[in-house]
C-alpha cells in the first residue's frame, strides 16, 4: 500500500479551508497548520511557540502561561497547560512546568518579572467551558492579547 503524508503536499479543499479561516482569524495570522484533534492542535501550538523563540536564538523563552481553570486537552502538553485537577494528578511527574495567572493584572506582574522566560500564553477565548462555563470579558481577552502579542 502506498502512503501519502500531508506534509509538503496540498490539495484544493485544504487550500479553500485555509482561505476561509484566514478571513475570520485575527489580523496577522496568515499561516494554517492542520492538526487532527484539539489536544494535538494544542501540542503543535506549544511547539511552534517554543520553536519560534529557539530559532531566534532565545532558547530560554520556553515557558507557557496558562489561565487558572483552563482545560486544553488530554495529551501531555495539553494536560500541562490545563488546570490541576484529579484527572491530571496521576500524571504530575509528566506534566511540563507552566506559569499560571488568574487575570491580566497577574499577567502584567508576571511579564514584568519573567518576560525573558516566556514563549507564549494559551487561553480559551471568553469562556472556560470545562472549567465550569466561566465567562470573562472581551476587554480582558484584549488585555491578554496586548500584553502577549503575536510575534
Ligand atoms: C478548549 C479546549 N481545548 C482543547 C480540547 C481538546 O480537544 P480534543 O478533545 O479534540 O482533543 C478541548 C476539548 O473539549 C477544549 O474544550
Amino acid at each position: 500500500m502506498e502512503q501519502v503524508i500531508f506534509a509538503g503536499f496540498t490539495h484544493e479543499p485544504a487550500e479553500q479551508l485555509a482561505e476561509r479561516l484566514g478571513k475570520i482569524v485575527p489580523a496577522g495570522l496568515d499561516r494554517v497548520f492542520y492538526s487532527d484533534n484539539g489536544s494535538t492542535a494544542v501540542e503543535v501550538a506549544l511547539k511552534i511557540a517554543v520553536q519560534y523563540w529557539y530559532n531566534q536564538g532565545r532558547r530560554k523563552k520556553n515557558r507557557i502561561i496558562a489561565l487558572e481553570h483552563a482545560y486544553h486537552g488530554d495529551t501531555i502538553g495539553a494536560m500541562s497547560v490545563s488546570a490541576d485537577s484529579p484527572f491530571t494528578a496521576t500524571f504530575e511527574a509528566l506534566r511540563l512546568a507552566v506559569l499560571r495567572v488568574h487575570d491580566s493584572k497577574e499577567l502584567e506582574r508576571l511579564l514584568r518579572d519573567r518576560k525573558d522566560e516566556i514563549a507564549a500564553m494559551i487561553v480559551e477565548p471568553l469562556v472556560q467551558a470545562a472549567g465550569g462555563m466561566l465567562v470573562y470579558s472581551a476587554a480582558e481577552l484584549e488585555r491578554f492579547s496586548a500584553l502577549v502579542p503575536s510575534p
